[in-house]
Parts: structure tokens; C-alpha cells; sequence
């Protein structure tokens, strides 16, 4: 076992939740600055994750909060290759539970795909494939470019935007609502439910939520089911694998997932990027220079911003790294951590816009890697083009803002940014 005597972190304080019996008390760490909650205000808000990875942090700890949106502690890695091996090793590590949110209003569906094992996974994922690839986003790029274009028109020439809660909150759920088919009314009551679902610590307030929009997709179901159309909602209401009608579980399981993870991931990875933009006009012009090189400094964006730490649930009884963990046992992975590990990444703290190879975590990895990746990429590149194009002068947060930011889901409410205009 990694020596604890050296741990560079703090142990859980005695009034943090109990641990099963099994855990260490040693291994009990105090890691909440690396799980998304703890707002700070460094240039590189992740960087305090890096004593995660220190040669005296044990290899695997408990921690003992409610993790990877479970209502209990986790086991957590750090390391790159341990998180790939939690993300890669399905005969070890089920996702089924994960970010479970129905279970707080009494429902017992599985959330489709994510809360699905393979091999039964696959037949979910080829399913819903089609409407997710590079090819089907590329046919939806005009669309994306013309939602960004049109809101960045209106404020162009005014020189300033709260680019957090006007704009990135704003234009990649209008994306999703388009692809889905939800109605544009929906949109600040979509945000009411997800905010509850997601960051409210009232386990009552969670589960009104909860009910709201669980009552409201069945409705929309229906509605999708008397009058079918060309949209995502649709397709899933009325889909079929191998002939067979999805049963209405599978329809429900299918459309919450969608809604609960296609929602606002890109908005906070929007104002993070913002942020660090505005923070850097070198890498502004860098970009606006050479607009080429936009892909991979998506690509980087993503690295350095890993919102989510995902969960795993152990199968069986193992060792690991010296830790005895039992079947049942959470496991959870700080992507938050594993992103800025030398032992993948050169420099792993230098943004380099042209990084090759960059395979982080921030969409996961294995075989519940992003459904939609490839959307989420193709609006935050149309995003950098349109940008640079219609406003080329060099922008900067607006003078006396608060630029605290939590490193996760929450990431930054408002962040208004201001340029010259003529
Ligand atoms: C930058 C934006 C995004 C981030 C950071 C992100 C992050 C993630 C992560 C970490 C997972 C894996 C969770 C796990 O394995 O426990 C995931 C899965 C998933 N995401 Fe995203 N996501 C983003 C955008 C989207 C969008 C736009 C959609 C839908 C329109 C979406 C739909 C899904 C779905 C359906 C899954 C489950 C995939 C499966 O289980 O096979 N995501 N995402």
C-alpha cells in the first residue's frame, strides 16, 4: 500500500459522513478542492488538484461526500492510468446507478445508456449513434452557425456581455432544444430543474425537480408519439431496436439522460473558456490568427476544463494498489486530476492550442465516452470561427467583475467581458 504518513492532504474531519467498515481511516481524505464544489480564483483553477498526484498521496482514498451524483462516498483514483483502467474495465466496474437522480422520486428505470453495463449497452448506443456522428453534426452545422451568428450580432457592437449567463448559457441550449424538439418556452424552466437536480444540497428540493421534469417528458413523450416528426424527442418515442418498440421505460430512461446531460456541459465549458480567453489576449490573437488550429484548441479547452468526475460501482471483491474494496464499493474517477498528469501529458499546465494527441478525460472514456462529443466540439469550434470573425478586437473581463470560479458543473454564473468597438 502507497504510505499515508507523508499525505500532503488533510484526513476527513470528524464531522463528514461515516464510511463503511472496511475503509482505512487513514485513507480517508479531505479531497473536496478537486471534486467541483470549492470556488477559487487561480488563473488555473485546477491546479490545486495537483497534490493528488504527489509521490506521497496514496494511490487510491476514500472520500467520504456524496459522489459522481450519488448520495454516498467513493473510493477515488487520481492517476491517468488508473482512471482509464475504471473507465476501460467492464468486468470489474458497472455504471449502473450512476448520476441515478430518478431513484429520489421513487423511480426504478435505468438511465439510458449511461446506467447500462455492456453488452446491452451497445444495441442503446448503436441506436441513438446515428444522430451523434461527425457526419450528422456536420449536417447540423448550419444550424449551430446560424443560432451563434444571429446572438452575436446582437451584441457586437455594443462591447460588452455577461458572455456566462447571457450568451454561453443561452446558445448551446438552444442547440439542444432544437435536436430534441423541446419547445424554446421550456428554457428557464429546464435551467430551474436542472440547477436542483444538480448543485441544490436539499434532497427534497432535488426530488421536486426531479418529479417536474419527469412529469413533463412524459407528456412531451406522448405528444411525440401522436404527432411524430423529423426531431431526436421523436425518434426516440417512436424508436424500435430489432423490430421491437423501446418499451416505455427504455423511451424515458433514453429522453432524461439526454436532457440531464446534453443540457448545460457546454455552457460551463463556455464560460470557463471565456474566461481563460479574456485572461489571455495572446491566445486570443493566437487563435484569430490562425483559425486553423481551432480543432485542437478545442481539444485543449476541454483538457484543462474537466467538469464532471464520473463513478463507477465494483462488481466483485479486489485489491487494489494494496486497498481491499468490495463488491458494491464506489469508485469514483478525478478527471479533475488525471487531465494534468505528466505521466500523459507534456507540460501539463502550458495551454497549448496545437496539442497532439490529446486523449483527456473530460469526456470520459471506454465505452460510455460522450454520446455527444462530437456536438459539443462542432458548437464550441463554430463558436471560436464566428467569434473571431464578428468581433475581432480583443476582449478582456470587465473591470472590477469577481472571476471566482468553481472548478466543475457550476463553473462561473457571470462573467461579463468588455471590448473597444468603433
Ligand atoms: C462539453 C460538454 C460535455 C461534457 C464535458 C460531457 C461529459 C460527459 C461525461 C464525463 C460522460 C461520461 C459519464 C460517465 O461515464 O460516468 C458523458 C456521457 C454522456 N453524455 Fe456528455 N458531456 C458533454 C456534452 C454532452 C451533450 C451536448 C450531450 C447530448 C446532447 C451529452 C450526452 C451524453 C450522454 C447521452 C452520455 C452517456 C453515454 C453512454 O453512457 O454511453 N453530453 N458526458
Amino acid at each position: 500500500m502507497t504510505s499515508t504518513t507523508k499525505c500532503p492532504i488533510a484526513r476527513a474531519p470528524a464531522n463528514a459522513p461515516p464510511v463503511p467498515a472496511h475503509v482505512p481511516p487513514e485513507l480517508v481524505l479531505d479531497t473536496r478542492f478537486a471534486n467541483g464544489h470549492i470556488p477559487n480564483d487561480l488563473a488555473d483553477p485546477y491546479a490545486p488538484g495537483d497534490v493528488l498526484r504527489d509521490p506521497a498521496f496514496p494511490r487510491i482514498h476514500f472520500y467520504p461526500w456524496p459522489a459522481s451524483g450519488n448520495q454516498h462516498g467513493a473510493w477515488v483514483v487520481t492517476r491517468y492510468e488508473d482512471i482509464r483502467r475504471v473507465y476501460e474495465d467492464n468486468d470489474l466496474f458497472s455504471s449502473e446507478g450512476v448520476a441515478q437522480f430518478q431513484v429520489l422520486a421513487g423511480e426504478t428505470w435505468p438511465s439510458i445508456p449511461l446506467g447500462i453495463d455492456p453488452p446491452d449497452h451497445g444495441k442503446y448506443r448503436k441506436f441513438l449513434n446515428p444522430w451523434f456522428t461527425p457526419i450528422a453534426m456536420k449536417a447540423r452545422e448550419p444550424r449551430i452557425r446560424a443560432i451563434i451568428g444571429e446572438m452575436i450580432d446582437q451584441f457586437a457592437q455594443r462591447g460588452e456581455i455577461d458572455i456566462a449567463y447571457d450568451f454561453g448559457r443561452v446558445f448551446p441550449v438552444r442547440v439542444f432544444l432544437d435536436l430534441m424538439g423541446f419547445p424554446f418556452a421550456m428554457f428557464e424552466q429546464f435551467l430551474a430543474w436542472e440547477w436542483d437536480i444538480l448543485h441544490e444540497p436539499e434532497i427534497a428540493t432535488k426530488a421536486a425537480a426531479v418529479r417536474g421534469i419527469l412529469g413533463y417528458l412524459r407528456e412531451f413523450i406522448g405528444e411525440k408519439q401522436a404527432a411524430p416528426d423529423a426531431t431526436l424527442g421523436s425518434y426516440i418515442a417512436n424508436g424500435t431496436i430489432d423490430g421491437e418498440p423501446l418499451t416505455p421505460d427504455e423511451v424515458l430512461g433514453m429522453t432524461w439522460f439526454l436532457w440531464l446531460g446534453g443540457l448545460d456541459t457546454v455552457a460551463s465549458t463556455v464560460s470557463q473558456m471565456f474566461r481563460r480567453l479574456a485572461m489571455a489576449p495572446a491566445l486570443q490573437a493566437r487563435i484569430r490568427d490562425n483559425p486553423a488550429i481551432i480543432p485542437t484548441a478545442v481539444e485543449e479547452f476541454l483538457r484543462v476544463q474537466p467538469l464532471v468526475n464520473s463513478g463507477r460501482k465494483a462488481k466483485r471483491d479486489f485489491t487494489w494498489y494494496g486497498v481491499e474494496i468490495k463488491a458494491g464499493d464506489w469508485v469514483t474517477v478525478f478527471n479533475s486530476s488525471g487531465n494534468f498528469d505528466a505521466a500523459q501529458f507534456a507540460c501539463p499546465h502550458a495551454f497549448d492550442p496545437e496539442r497532439q494527441a490529446n486523449r483527456h478525460f473530460t469526456l470520459a472514456g471506454g465505452v460510455h465516452l460522450c454520446l455527444g462529443a462530437h456536438l459539443a466540439r462542432r458548437e464550441l469550434r463554430v463558436l471560436l470561427r464566428e467569434w473571431f470573425v464578428r468581433i475581432p478586437q480583443p476582449f478582456r473581463i470587465k473591470p472590477g467583475t469577481d472571476t471566482t470560479v468553481t472548478p466543475g458543473l457550476l463553473s462561473i454564473r457571470n462573467l461579463p467581458i468588455v471590448w473597444d468597438v468603433n
